[in-house]
This record gives C-alpha cells, sequence and structure tokens, in this order.
C-alpha cells in the first residue's frame, strides 16, 4: 500500500517514513524543506535500504498538490505532519501560522477529494487540552478541548474541527493523533530532531547544553504543585509515536469510525528535574543547570491515558524515558561529528 506523507523529512515524519517503510508500505514525501533538511531523505535510505519517492514542494501550493497525485497513482492514505509548530513564533506571527496549518490542511483536503482519496492521519496535540485539573490526570479523549493560548495550539484544535466537518460532510476518514512530548531518534542516530536556532524544548536543550553548545540549561519553576516542584510531562520516544501513525493507517482501513482521536503518550509522567537526573545517569554527564521562573503559558502537569489507543489501535509506548534519552544524546553527537547541517 502506498503512504502520502507530507512534512516526511522533518522530526516525527522522518521516523514514520522509517516505520512505514519496514513495515511494507510504499512511501512518497512531500516537503519544502522549511524546517528540515534534505539530507534527511538520503539517512532515512541507509536505515531503511529504501529510495524514498520524493516531491519537493508545499502543501499550500495545487500544483504541488497535483504533481504528487498524477506522479504517484495508487496512494490510498495521507499523514498530515507539514506544519509550523512553534508556540512563542506563532505568537508574533498567528496569520502565517493560520496560513500553512490551517489553510495548507484545506488545500491537501481539497486536493484529495479531486483524487477521490478520503483516509487521513492529522497530527494533533494535547495542547488540546490546556491546564488540566489534576482529578482528570491521566487525561482521556473525553476530557474537553478548551481554548486554545496560543494560535499555534488554535491551528491544532481549528484542524480537528474542520477535519471533523470534512467528515461529516465530504466521507472523509479521520484519525486525528494527540501527541504528548515527541523526545529521542532512531537507535541509528542518523536521523532526528533538528531544531533551528536556539531550542524552545526541553530535550534538545538538555542535549545542546551537554555536547557544549549551550551554556546551561534553566529549569522553568521549581515551585508548581508537583513532587519536586517542577512541571510534569508525558515523554514519548519518537519511535513509538511513528508506530502509533503505522497503527492508524491500519485502523482506518478496517474501522468504520468517520472520525477518530487518539492520546499517544506513555501513561507515565516525569517532572523536568526527573528528567535532568535521568539524562546525566544514561550519559553519565554532568549538566549544567540552573532553576529559573516559570515559562508563561506552561501547564502545571498533563500526561495521557492510552488505553483507547491500546484498545482500539492496538498501540502501547514500548520504550523507556532512558532509552529516548540516550539516542537524543547519541544523535546530538552525530550532528556534533557529520556534515548534516551544511
Ligand atoms: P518538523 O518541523 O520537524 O516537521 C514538519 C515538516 O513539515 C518539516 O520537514 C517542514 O519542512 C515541513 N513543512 C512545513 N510546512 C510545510 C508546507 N507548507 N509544505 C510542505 N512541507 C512543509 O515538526 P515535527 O516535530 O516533526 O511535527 C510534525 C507535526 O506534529 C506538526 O504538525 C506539529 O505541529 C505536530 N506536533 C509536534 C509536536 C512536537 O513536539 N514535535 C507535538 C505535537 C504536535
Ligand atoms: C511545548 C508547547 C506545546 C507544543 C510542544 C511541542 C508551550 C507552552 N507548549 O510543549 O504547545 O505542542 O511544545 O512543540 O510552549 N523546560 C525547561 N527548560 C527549557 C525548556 C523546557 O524547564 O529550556 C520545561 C518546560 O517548562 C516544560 C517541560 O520542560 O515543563 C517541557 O517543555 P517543552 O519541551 O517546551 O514542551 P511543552 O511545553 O510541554
Amino acid at each position: 500500500m502506498k503512504v502520502l506523507v507530507t512534512g516526511g523529512a522533518g522530526f516525527i515524519g522522518s521516523h514514520t517514513v522509517v516505520d512505514l517503510q519496514t513495515s511494507g508500505y510504499e512511501v512518497v514525501v512531500l516537503d519544502n524543506f522549511v524546517n528540515s533538511n534534505r539530507q534527511v531523505l538520503n539517512n532515512i535510505e541507509k536505515i531503511t535500504g529504501k529510495r524514498v519517492d520524493f516531491v519537493e514542494g508545499d502543501v499550500r501550493n495545487k500544483t504541488d498538490l497535483d504533481t504528487v497525485f498524477k506522479r504517484y497513482p495508487g496512494i490510498e492514505a495521507v499523514i498530515h505532519f507539514a506544519a509550523y509548530k512553534a508556540v512563542g513564533e506563532s505568537v508574533q506571527s498567528p496569520l502565517a501560522y493560520y496560513e500553512n496549518n490551517i489553510a495548507g490542511t484545506v488545500y491537501l483536503l481539497q486536493a484529495m477529494k479531486a483524487a477521490s482519496l478520503k483516509k487521513i492521519v492529522f497530527s494533533s496535540s494535547c495542547t488540546v487540552y490546556g491546564e488540566v485539573d489534576a482529578t482528570l490526570l491521566p487525561i482521556t479523549e473525553n476530557a474537553p478541548v478548551v481554548k486554545a493560548n496560543s494560535p499555534y495550539g488554535n491551528t491544532k484544535k481549528i484542524g480537528e474541527e474542520l477535519l471533523l466537518d470534512a467528515s461529516k460532510a465530504e466521507g472523509f476518514n479521520v484519525v486525528s493523533l494527540r501527541y504528548f512530548n515527541p523526545i529521542g531518534a532512531h537507535d541509528t542516530a542518523l536521523i532526528g530532531e533538528l531544531p533551528l536556532g536556539i531550542p524552545n524544548n526541553l530535550v534538545p536543550f538538555i542535549t545542546q547544553t551537554a555536547i557544549g553548545k549551550r551554556k546551561e540549561l534553566t529549569v522553568f519553576g521549581n515551585d508548581y504543585p508537583t513532587r519536586d516542584g517542577s512541571c510534569i510531562r508525558d515523554y514519548i520516544h519518537v519511535m513509538d509515536l511513528a508506530n502509533a501513525h503505522v497503527k492508524a493507517i491500519d485502523y482506518l482501513h478496517t474501522s468504520n469510525e468517520n472520525f477518530s482521536v487518539f492520546n499517544i503518550g506513555t501513561g507515565q509522567g516525569n517532572t523536568v528535574l526527573e528528567v535532568v537526573t535521568a539524562f546525566e545517569n544514561v550519559t553519565g554527564t554532568i549538566l549544567n543547570y540552573k532553576i529559573g521562573p516559570r515559562r508563561a503559558g506552561d501547564v502545571v502537569q498533563i500526561y495521557a491515558s492510552c488505553q483507547k489507543a491500546e484498545q482500539e489501535l492496538g498501540w502501547k509506548a514500548e520504550r523507556t524515558l532512558e532509552n529516548a534519552l540516550e539516542t537524543a544524546w547519541k544523535w546530538e553527537q552525530y550532528l556534533a561529528t557529520s556534515p548534516f547541517m551544511d
């Protein structure tokens, strides 16, 4: 079976392409490299031994979409990763975010409709739950979706709404995966996360500090009502997350549901300080860090109930936090010694 992966050169997309190829799927990638590097496609081939069919193009460009569907007949499903993802940047440039993440999704659905293609997996986020009462944890998919606290978060909320409407009126079959906090890299360290500039996310900041690119990590707050005062998140290995997409594609071919959402996490919450300690333990390094003030917009704690994904997708996270941190560290070391970023 052939699957189109938009944003397939990106962090989660590249790991998903590897799992799809090793699971026997043919993969076509559409990416404009706005937040990735074309060398990623060569490294995917080094891992899987298979060349990725590829169109350099933009989901907002009708001609590019038509090229994909004409050049590669037989595509049966789409996994839609292509989007912008930086929360702070979305506050500064909301129109760019609504254009890429919302208009991009609309154009993609229109092109899919023209190609008589209805199955789509969408990248959503646990950010749709906002700040949740501790009694609701681990959070299930039945928890209310709340007003987003950034334009980026709003694009995920609106994305789910427009896909729900399209499933009702146009017969699309949709799986929306609400990712918790993806971290780590492929075991080979040939692909991983490529943050541009100063990373916003915790794990790239940790690995860049450990390798000496950053002076020190600031832990954003140790006065939260948690076991050690730092925030709690559900950190999921990117290869486990990738596999959820393969399961979602299988589900789209067997289920009668037109629109389904699934939490994709581990079910375990870890504090920032626990992640720092785990990193030091698995890598044998001492991390230079300090405690700083809280970061605006951070929720105190969130972690997933993944029972629905386990029961209906047959998917469950298998890897540990330690393994994710170890692979993230291997990837940072690989980046330091390879011409990957040229
Ligand atoms: P990423 O930036 O690494 O990957 C996105 C890819 O899409 C990049 O290769 C980029 O070049 C491409 N792209 C962006 N706009 C495009 C366009 N208009 N046309 C074609 N290609 C385009 O991001 P990621 O971390 O892999 O995230 C993938 C998806 O998952 C995004 O939709 C993101 O919002 C969502 N998500 C990510 C996280 C996370 O923590 N990484 C959490 C929740 C949801
Ligand atoms: C953030 C976004 C979320 C988005 C996700 C993926 C916010 C408020 N949330 O999630 O919408 O879907 O990224 O891109 O931006 N931390 C530090 N020091 C650092 C960096 C992070 O202490 O230098 C802490 C944070 O306070 C948080 C935890 O580490 O408690 C995880 O942070 P991060 O990796 O940025 O992810 P989220 O904030 O959960």
